[in-house]
């Protein structure tokens, strides 16, 4: 199976790989963009087990000198302690500007690497090896890095473009069903925000079969890429077009926040999101007849329909701390079609009425 290359042109111009084989060939292909002498490998302890050895075994063939900032697995990390741990280790192994970040592993390594990378020396380069279904669609690409804070998630960060994305597809055969389900739920998103083919594509497959067919995965991963690379050019920045990749997220977010991080994942928040958004849409006539139906049965395929039924009154007030909203208003990603979306600005006291609409 071929290597799928996408370049993406932002404040950084980068190539983004996609398929088999890239882990253990990763030196090589670190080499043609980065001329630094000395290489962090930055992971947490889960992903160090798996990929830590061959990822440091490849870059040293290559001729880099590595060293490696293992960090505990989980959310629970992605804050301004560790982050504070990792400039010390750049601190002490004498990084300079001209050396680089590689982030291997998941989205909480890749933003926080990405945020180190921002902030160390005022910036230096980082290559982002994404291992999760939901980092090598959505996070790995387009620069957005940052840390949690007790206020909520990704708080503080910069916007800060990787040298190069190498999203491995071997690496999602250790990934749990959880974690698929997970990043699932950030691909059926790219498919309601911007693409029609893409969603009938996913209509026709199940968690399962996907999972079996690598080949029709790498195809889907490199369409969501794809579409997140067109969104990022046009809006580096989340002024604009880029605030589409927000569907579902500001009451994923509140959904999150909601049962506080514990016993639902990031993916299915974004989902039932998505569904009780396209519901209300629905009810209110700003999308077609059975549109929240048919999104439904694709989640469902996914594992990704769940049954809560936070009350709206608190997930208003949850999402009146969505970073997303500016002064006064909120602005609302509704899907009139699969394919077609479209944000609208609600004041706060507008989105609680339609958010009081029940329409699920
Ligand atoms: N994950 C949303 C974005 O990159 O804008």
């Amino acid at each position: 199976m071929s290597l799928k290359k996408i370049t993406v042109r932002a404040s950084g111009v980068y190539d983004v790989l996609i398929g088999s084989g890239l882990l253990e060939n990763c030196g090589e292909y670190v080499k043609n963009v980065t001329k630094a002498q000395k290489l962090a490998v930055i992971t947490d302890d889960n992903v160090d087990r798996l990929y830590g050895d061959k990822a440091v075994r490849s870059l040293e063939n290559a001729g880099y000198e590595t060293c490696r900032f293992v960090f505990p697995h989980g959310e629970a990390s992605k804050n301004s302690s560790t982050l504070i741990k990792i400039w010390d280790f750049l601190c002490e192994n004498h990084f300079t500007r001209t050396d680089c970040l590689v982030a291997l592993g998941g989205g909480v390594t890749g933003d926080m690497t990405g945020f180190a990378a921002a902030s160390y020396l005022r910036g230096i380069d980082f290559v982002q090896i994404p291992t999760s279904l939901l980092a090598q669609v959505d996070s790995s690409v387009g620069g957005k890095t940052g840390i949690d804070i007790p206020g909520g998630k990704n708080l503080v960060g910069a916007f800060k473009q990787p040298i190069l994305v190498l999203a491995d597809t071997d690496a999602l055969d250790t990934l749990t069903d959880e974690f698929f389900t997970d990043g699932m739920g950030e691909v059926v998103k790219y498919g309601m925000i911007k693409s029609a083919p893409l969603f009938e594509k996913l209509e026709k497959y199940t968690a399962e079969e996907l999972r079996d067919n690598k080949e029709v995965l790498t195809d889907i991963i490199a369409e969501c890429v794809s579409i997140k690379r067109d969104v990022v050019e046009a809006d580096e920045h989340d002024k604009g077009e880029r605030m589409l990749l927000n569907f579902g997220h500001t009451l994923g977010h509140s959904i999150e926040q909601y049962y506080n991080y514990t016993g639902i994942s990031h993916g299915m928040a974004v989902a039932k999101g998505m569904e009780m958004i396209t519901a209300l849409a629905e009810k209110q006539g700003m999308c077609s007849a059975g549109l929240s139906e048919k999104l439904a049965a694709c989640l469902e395929k996914y594992h990704l329909k769940i049954d809560v039924r936070p009350m709206p009154n608190e997930l208003g007030k949850a999402c009146l701390n969505d970073k997303k909203r500016s002064g006064g208003n909120i602005n609302v990603v509704i899907c009139s079609d699969a394919g077609t979306s479209s944000t609208v600005k609600m004041t706060v006291e507008k989105f609680m009425d339609f958010l009081n609409s029940k329409g699920t």
